[in-house]
Parts: C-alpha cells; structure tokens; sequence
C-alpha cells in the first residue's frame, strides 16, 4: 500500500479507513463481532489509520476501537495503526443532528481526557477540531492543542473543513498535520480553495465522504432503500429530484471503469488518490466484500484522457444539492 506523508513526520497508507458508518449514519450500529471483523480485515489489508470522532454514536464508535485495539494488544499484533480521532461537536440529548460547537481549552482538555479513555490509548496519534466555532478565539484552540503536543496526549493536530485563511493562521502557531474535508467527484470545491495551500504549506489532506457517501460507487438508486434513520435520507442531494439529476452523472464514471476493470468505487477512490502527493482518503464501509473492493483501488492508475473526462462530467455545478442540511453546514469554511 502506498503511503502518504502528512505533515513533516505523520506518514499514512494512502487510503486508509473511516469507522463511522459502523456505530450510525448510515443505518443502526453493526453487531459488535461483525465490526471487530471488518476493523480486522482493514489491518490485514494494509491501512494504517482508522478515522473516529467522540461523537460518532456518542463516543460508542470510539470505545468500539478500544476494544479493537485491546484485542490486538491481547493477540500480540504489532503492525503500525494510527487512530486518528475529532473533538468539538457537542451533540443534542433528544436530536441527532442538532449540535453545539464547543472549542473552549477546557472542553477540549475534557474531550481529549475522554476519548484516550475510551480508545484506551495513552495517545491519539492525530487529533483534529471537527469544527471550529467562528466566535473562538483560534490562538487559544491551537495553543490548547499545542499544550497537549507537548504533554504527549497527542502525536498531531489537524483541523476539519477550515478556510484557507484559518489554516494560515493556524499553522503560525503550531504544524498542522492535515485538513481533513469532503472531497471526491461530486464534491469537488477543495480544489478551488483549501487543497493548493495544504499543498503550499506541506499540510496533508485527508479526504473524507471520499465515496460521496455510497453515490459514487453507482449501487445506490433510490433513499427508499435505506434504513429509516439513515442520515442520506434527509440529505439534499439524496433528495428525489437532485438525486435523479445527479445520477445522469454516472455513466461517464463507469465507462472509465470498465475501461479499467475497475468497478465505479474503484475508479472513484483511483482519481482522488491522483488529485495530490499528501493525499488520504478515508473511505467507509461495513460491509467486508465492499472493504475488499475499496482497497483494491489502491494502485489504479488513470490516464490523463480518463481523469480530465471524469472532471468534465462531474464539473462542480453538475451536482444538484448542498451536501449537508442548514444545521450540517455551520461551521463550514470557517
Ligand atoms: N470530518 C468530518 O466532518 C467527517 C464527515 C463525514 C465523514 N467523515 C469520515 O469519513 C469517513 C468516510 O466517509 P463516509 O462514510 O461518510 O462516506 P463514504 O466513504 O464516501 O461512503 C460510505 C458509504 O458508502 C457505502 N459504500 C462504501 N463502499 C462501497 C462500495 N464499494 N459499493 C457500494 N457502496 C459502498 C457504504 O455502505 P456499506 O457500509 O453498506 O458498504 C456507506 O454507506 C467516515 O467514516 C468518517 O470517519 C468525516
């Protein structure tokens, strides 16, 4: 597996893996053994970070990691694995999507406490602010995080979905190891925005939702088909018309496919990992088959001809829907 170096020292496999589809999201948690199979499967297929955040399943995606990793230790497995966790969204007791931004230095010395606990880890190796609040002070959040460096509870720091000027800013005060945003085919803004200047400042980027959440591998037709609390379903670009609009986009990508002998996700994952040397996608799945199927990606090349028909089709005003609900998109570019 390729890797990928982020930052000055941080070096991660190329595509690595995102856990949260296995505690929510995208339907209800996955039985326990199934889930410790699939986090197995992705060590065995050469990823070497698993993506979290303590809100996923209100930190029960992290504690599943704990015991992971418990489990490991117990089988005396000593291949590298970095786990790459989020602070800052405060979630609702009665709503899922409604949360509260928190960066205040004592949330985020609460949360960082709380999730070495539940990951049962004495360091994160990179620790990320899952959005910034744009009422925070940002030299007391980093400075925070800086502390924390420094005291050995966190290898790295990374910073989610921030513009290009707070990623300036940041970096003034501390290394930043990498921005993690969405992007892939039908998510294409990073390229215009924060992407050429984690390429100017050596920061990595690490791309997330790098499948648009299932769209891209062509599988997914209709929201009907999903489980009731399925978060696409309330997503716009799920939506009955966009959905439908955004689907006559899929044939330019499963024409590169066959070309390739690749399947839709495959070539998905390919361009992306294409786009940028400090490049790491994070793709999910719960699903053992589509775990396979994802990391043979690793190692596809496209030609210039294919990539530059794949960015025709999916130019960025293509895509129908904004990609998260109003409450989604606070703290977005902040
Ligand atoms: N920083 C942030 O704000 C943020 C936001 C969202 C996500 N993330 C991170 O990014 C990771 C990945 O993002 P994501 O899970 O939202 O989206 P994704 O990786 O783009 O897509 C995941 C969805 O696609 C389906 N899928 C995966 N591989 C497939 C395949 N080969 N064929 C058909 N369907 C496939 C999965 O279903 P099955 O499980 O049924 O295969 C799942 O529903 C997350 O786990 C999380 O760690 C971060």
């Amino acid at each position: 597996m390729d890797s990928r170096l982020l930052g000055d020292n941080f070096k991660v496999s190329a595509l690595s893996y995102g856990a949260m589809g296995l505690s929510e999201f995208y339907g209800p948690a996955l039985p326990e053994a199934d889930a410790l199979a699939v986090l197995g499967r992705v060590v065995e297929l050469g990823a070497t970070m698993i993506d979290t955040a303590d809100m996923y399943g209100r930190g029960q995606n992290e504690e599943l990691i704990g015991r992971f990793l418990k489990s490991r230790r117990a089988g005396a497995e000593t291949g590298e694995l970095n786990i790459a966790t989020k602070f800052g969204l405060e979630r609702s007791v009665n709503d899922s999507y409604k949360r509260r931004i928190n960066n205040s230095p004592e949330y985020i010395r609460r949360a960082c406490e709380a999730s070495l606990k539940r990951l049962g880890v004495e360091r994160i190796d990179l620790y990320y602010a899952h959005r910034l609040d744009p009422a925070a002070d940002l030299s007391e959040t980093i400075s925070t995080l800086a502390a924390l460096v420094r005291e050995g509870k966190i290898g790295h720091i990374g910073l989610c979905e921030v513009s290009a000027a707070t990623l300036r800013a940041a970096q003034a005060i501390h290394p930043i190891a990498a921005v993690q945003s969405e992007y892939s085919l039908w998510t294409r803004e990073p390229e215009s925005s924060i992407l050429p200047v984690c390429r100017e400042l050596g920061v990595g980027f690490v791309a997330y939702s790098p499948l648009g959440r299932g769209f891209l591998s062509g599988r997914l037709k209709n929201v009907e088909e999903l489980a009731s609390n399925d978060f696409r379903r309330s997503n716009p670009r799920f939506q009955d018309d966009n959905l439908k609009r955004n689907l006559d986009l899929l044939p330019e990508l499963e024409a590169v496919a066959r070309e390739l002998a690749a399947t839709p996700a495959q070539t998905a994952l390919a361009w992306l990992l294409g786009r940028d040397a400090r490049l790491a996608a994070i793709p999910g799945t719960r699903n053992l088959t589509r775990l396979e199927e994802n990391m043979g990606a690793a190692g596809l090349v496209l030609s210039d001809e294919q990539n530059s028909r794949l960015e025709k089709a999916f130019r960025p005003e293509s895509i129908l829907g904004e990609r998260y609900t109003p409450e989604g998109m606070k703290g977005l570019g902040v």
